[in-house]
């Protein structure tokens, strides 16, 4: 089964073709796909997000697409960067965002270093059919950054029950925990049921 990811991070797209390779699901880049497009994401959830970016590229290609949109929540931030994590940086680089933001947590007045991941997904098909998968993980802001792996705010984001930071992690230790990888095997799943409902949707 092949399935259209609409996504130009080449991170998330080596994330997710991990995450769906065991389950059988080869993820066509939006690139490969032919896809030139940078969706406006100005929902007000993660969910609406990943929606306008699936049916973006749905309608341009008239095949099944997926995208998730994805970001940390700070309690020392309100729940921010959220929705806005990829915009947070603006023109620093992730080091620089990750030492800001460590900064904020560590002025913070409750000592809250509370953090979670969370990730949306949507994919949407030709026929206004939808498939709509959540993941999140939580943990909390480390003291200082620590790890090279992963990408964005993975050096600073310890997971529950862990001592060292996400980009400590393999991609493939990563995935088993994270707000992606939850995310995107609840999709496959019902991905999978889907298919069998519809088996037409997987002529070309
Ligand atoms: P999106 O492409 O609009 O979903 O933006 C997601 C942004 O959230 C990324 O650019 C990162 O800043 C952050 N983010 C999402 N997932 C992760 C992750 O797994 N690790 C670290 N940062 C992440």
């Amino acid at each position: 089964m092949q399935i259209i990811l609409a996504s130009n991070n080449k991170d998330k797209l080596r994330e997710v073709t991990e995450i769906l390779a065991p389950l059988g699901i080869e993820v066509i880049s939006q690139r490969q796909a032919g896809l030139r497009i940078e969706a406006e994401e100005n929902g007000r959830t993660f969910q609406e997000n990943a929606r306008i970016k699936a049916r973006a590229a749905m309608e341009l290609t008239g095949k099944p697409c997926v995208a998730d949109d994805s970001g940390i929540e700070i309690n020392a931030m309100g729940g921010g960067p959220g929705i806005f994590s990829s915009r947070y940086c603006g023109d620093l680089s992730y080091a620089e965002t990750c030492q800001k933001i460590i900064t904020i947590v560590n002025c913070c007045d409750d000592h809250d270093r509370g953090a979670r991941f969370r990730c949306a997904v949507v994919c949407c098909f030709p026929n206004g059919d939808e498939i709509v998968a959540q993941g999140a993980v939580e943990g909390e802001i480390g003291m200082r950054i620590e790890g090279k792996n992963g990408f964005g705010y993975d050096p600073i984001f310890i997971p529950c029950g862990m001592k060292h930071s996400m980009a400590c992690l393999t991609d493939q230790e990563k995935n088993e925990i994270s707000h992606r990888g939850r995310a995107f095997r609840e999709f496959a799943e019902k991905l999978r049921a889907y298919m069998e409902e519809h088996p037409e949707e997987q002529k070309e």
